[in-house]
């Protein structure tokens, strides 16, 4: 397998031996370090990092997975560079990649990390955009295959937004590793159409069946994955909570719910930062705005044992740091 020069923008350009290549090679990294085997596969190269949004995992994943490598990493705060002020996306582009091997980016539309791809002329990985978060999906289905040994066939149910980055980016993941995935929420929310017809052709071949449902008690039967993400995505206005509320609430992940799958062996999944409880700062202004103690999960589910919400954290370096080592090499 060599993905050596490839950017890594969205599954959708990703064959699903080529992913399941870097959930095996995320699998292999995952192991070395743990027994700390040296893997400086990328000794003495430097990548840089843009974050237009803010993160915790990504920025702390791609940050240990290039020291790890043997790579230096420089972070850069859109807000403290010239980034799109004085400086288009194009231009960026054609200097970083004078001068790093490697280029993250954490930021909006989906096109401007296209863009920044287009001209750059090394390696650039997206961080997240509104539409996808590719990163994520790969340490996801390594969380799956070491709760489950195998992915094809796997139940797994998306409740909540489900046209955002998270929702699109699983339901493309399921689909080329032949996952069954079923969407659950208002019709609304259901991912984009063309999207929809895209992964309907992937999932004719690799077995998966893609599912739309509005009611949660025939969406979860069976389920072998419960998994959600937030209502309000950042970058989204504040204004938009009100509405996210009254509609998505029926979707909360709660024990009733996880419960209703019929099996006792259901996991619940969430890539995190999650709305559980009052302990933070937007969580306690929204709980108290609107009367609630969580969002779209309870704390009750995500603190039992059916959560693996910290293996699927963890996971994220390892498998950042595979995709890093495959592309860049
Ligand atoms: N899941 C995820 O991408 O987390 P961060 O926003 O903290 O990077
Ligand atoms: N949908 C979330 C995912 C965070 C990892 C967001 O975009 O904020």
């Amino acid at each position: 397998m060599n993905l050596k020069g490839r950017d890594f923008l969205k599954l959708l350009d990703f064959t699903a031996d080529e992913i399941g290549y870097l959930i095996d090679l995320s699998a292999e990294l995952k192991d070395k370090k743990k027994k700390g085997i040296p893997h400086k596969l990328c000794e003495g190269k430097n990548i840089a990092l843009i974050f237009e949004k803010t993160s915790t995992r990504t920025r702390c994943s791609f940050e240990v997975a290039a020291y790890d490598l043997g790579m230096n990493a420089t972070f850069l705060d859109p807000s403290a560079s010239q980034i799109g002020k004085k400086e288009s996306i194009a231009d960026t582009a054609r200097v970083l990649s004078s001068i790093y091997d490697g280029i993250e980016y954490r930021g909006y539309g989906q096109e401007i990390v296209e863009e920044l791809a287009e001209y750059s002329k090394v390696p650039v990985w997206n961080g997240l955009t509104n539409e996808f978060h590719p990163t994520q999906i790969i340490a996801d289905l390594l969380t799956i295959k070491e709760k489950f040994g195998h992915l094809k066939g796997i139940n797994f149910v998306y409740m909540g937004d489900a046209r955002y980055n998270m929702g699109n980016s699983l339901m493309v993941g399921c689909a080329k590793m032949g996952l069954n995935f079923t969407a659950c929420c208002p019709e609304k929310y259901f991912p984009d159409k063309a999207l929809i017809a895209e992964c309907q052709k992937i999932a004719a071949e690799s077995g998966s069946v893609l599912r739309f449902e509005t009611d949660t008690a025939k969406a979860v039967q069976g389920a072998d994955v419960i998994y959600t993400d937030v209502w309000v995505s950042m970058g989204e206005p504040e204004q938009v909570w009100q509405e996210r509320i009254e509609e998505l609430s029926p979707y909360q992940v709660n024990s009733r719910l996880m419960e209703s799958t019929g099996k006792d062996t259901t996991i619940f999944m969430h890539c995190l930062p999650a709305f559980h409880d009052l302990k933070t700062t937007v969580g306690r202004e929204m709980g108290e705005k609107f009367g609630r103690a969580d969002m779209e999960v309870t704390d009750e589910v995500f603190e039992s044992g059916a959560s693996v919400v910290f293996d699927e954290a963890e996971n994220r370096m390892h498998a950042i740091k595979a995709i890093i080592a495959a592309t860049l090499g």
